[in-house]
């Protein structure tokens, strides 16, 4: 019998610990095989609310629903074995009080296994953050562009370069911070503002769109894997995946046009026995 190696998954207090420390490398995932392509590479995988706009073709994520989230939740969870798995909680799954957001968090984890929540944090957020945690919720917070407020922000501009709005980012993060977050999303702000934020805070900072000042980076997965034509600024793409299925979608009508896929290699023969 071969002895194996056990890898525990990542946990939320050691993340936590990694403030000012080794960078902390996230992506988002929605499937299983994306996720256990991923785990080996990533400390945090999120389940972002972002799959409905890469996955389900939505134009904001506003129209996610929590049973989406489990969903994919339960997918990623069975794809990956080492790295933090967090679930975002969808738009009206949790701002209406702290009862609905613990049925909402209690709902995921109990159906996903994840080992915790994000949640899109304004002023508002602070006592849900910490009623969550005070109950076993480990919750990450997410603040500057909050995609479930683009009807209210006017869209997906990046924030915080007016001083008003500086400064209510930096205050969220704060704030974040003090009710028990255990890490905080800082997405589409200056680099200025993220890294006022990262000094501001006592948990590590997660960027997208904001500084390698961070004590993390996050992207969205099909975004860095150059899956559509018009990304944000500020994502890089890291591979040509638009280009790939376009080139084998190309080749394997052409094969079947041309009747020489399936080959020998691809087909089995009648035996007798
Ligand atoms: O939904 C998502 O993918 C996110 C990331 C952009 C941080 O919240």
């Amino acid at each position: 019998m071969s002895a194996q190696t056990h890898i525990p998954r990542m946990t939320a207090p050691k993340i936590t610990a990694r403030k000012g420390g080794e960078p902390i490398v996230c992506l988002t995932a929605y499937d299983a095989p994306t996720a256990a392509i991923l785990d080996e590479h990533c400390d945090l995988i999120l389940v972002g609310d972002s799959v409905g706009m890469v996955v389900h073709g939505l134009t904001t994520t506003v129209g996610v629903t929590l049973d989406m989230m489990i969903m994919h939740g339960q997918a990623v969870m069975r794809g990956s074995n080492t790295a933090l798995v967090v679930v975002d909680l969808p738009f009206g799954s949790y701002e209406d009080s702290v009862e609905t957001a613990f049925k909402s968090a209690s709902r995921v984890m109990m159906e996903t296994g994840c080992q915790a929540v994000k949640i899109e944090s304004g002023s508002y957020a602070a006592e849900t953050i910490s009623y969550l945690v005070e109950r076993g919720i480990p919750v990450m917070s997410h603040v500057g562009l909050r995609p479930q407020s683009m009807n209210v922000l006017g869209g997906f501009r990046a924030r915080g370069r007016k001083q008003e709005v500086a400064d209510e980012i930096v205050e969220n993060a704060i704030a974040a911070a003090e009710a028990g977050s255990f890490a905080v999303v800082v997405e589409g702000t200056s680099v200025e503002i993220a890294e006022k934020a990262t000094k501001a805070v006592d948990i590590p900072t997660i960027g997208i769109g904001a500084s390698a000042g961070c004590d993390g980076q996050i992207l969205v997965t099909p975004d860095m894997l150059g899956q559509f034509d018009r990304v944000p600024k500020f994502v890089k793409k890291f591979a040509d995946m638009k280009g790939l299925i376009e080139g084998a979608a190309k080749d394997y009508a052409a094969q079947v046009k041309d009747r020489s896929f399936p080959g020998e290699a691809n087909t089995y023969k009648f035996t007798k026995k």
